[in-house]
C-alpha cells in the first residue's frame, strides 16, 4: 500500500499500521441480477462479519459501482471525488486511476 494512504488510513482508524485490516474490491453482480439489493446485502454481511478488523473499500467514483452502497453502509471516504459535489474531492486522487476511490469502516471506532 502506497504510504501515503497508509498514513492517512492510519491517522482515521488510529491503529497500529501494521495490524490486519480486511480488504474488499472487485465486486461485481450479474447484469441481469443488478438493482435488486444483492450486492448492498453482501457488503452489508462482510462488515458484520468483521467487527474486529478496520474494512477497506476500493470502488469507482463513476457508472453502477459500490459508492452508494458504502456510503449507506457508513463507510468514511479516505480518498476520491466525491459524488453529488461540484469536482470536489476528499484528501487527494488516486495517482493511478483518479476515478477511483477508498473508503474505510470500522465498527471498533468513531469512524
Ligand atoms: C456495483 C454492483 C456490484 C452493484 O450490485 P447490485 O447487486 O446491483 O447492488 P445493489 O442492488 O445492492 O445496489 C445498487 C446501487 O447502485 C446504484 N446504481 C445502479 N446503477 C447506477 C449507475 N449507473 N450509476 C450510479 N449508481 C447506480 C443503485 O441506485 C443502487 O444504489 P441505492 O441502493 O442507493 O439505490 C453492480 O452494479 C456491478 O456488478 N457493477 C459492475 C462491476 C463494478 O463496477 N463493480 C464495482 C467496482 S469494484
Amino acid at each position: 500500500m502506497p504510504a501515503k494512504i497508509e498514513a492517512l488510513l492510519t491517522n482515521m482508524l488510529k491503529v497500529d499500521p501494521s495490524s490486519p485490516i480486511f480488504y474488499t474490491s472487485e465486486s461485481g453482480t450479474r447484469p441481469d441480477w443488478r438493482n435488486r439489493g444483492l450486492a448492498s446485502i453482501a457488503i452489508g454481511s462482510i462488515v458484520r462479519a468483521q467487527p474486529n478488523l478496520p474494512i477497506v473499500l476500493r470502488t469507482n467514483f463513476n457508472g453502477p459501482s459500490l459508492y452508494g452502497i458504502a456510503t449507506k453502509l457508513g463507510f468514511a471516504q479516505v480518498y476520491g471525488k466525491i459524488r453529488g459535489s461540484n469536482e470536489q474531492v476528499v484528501n487527494f486522487l488516486d495517482e493511478i486511476n483518479p476515478e477511483r476511490v477508498l473508503f474505510v469502516k470500522y465498527l471498533k471506532s468513531l469512524v
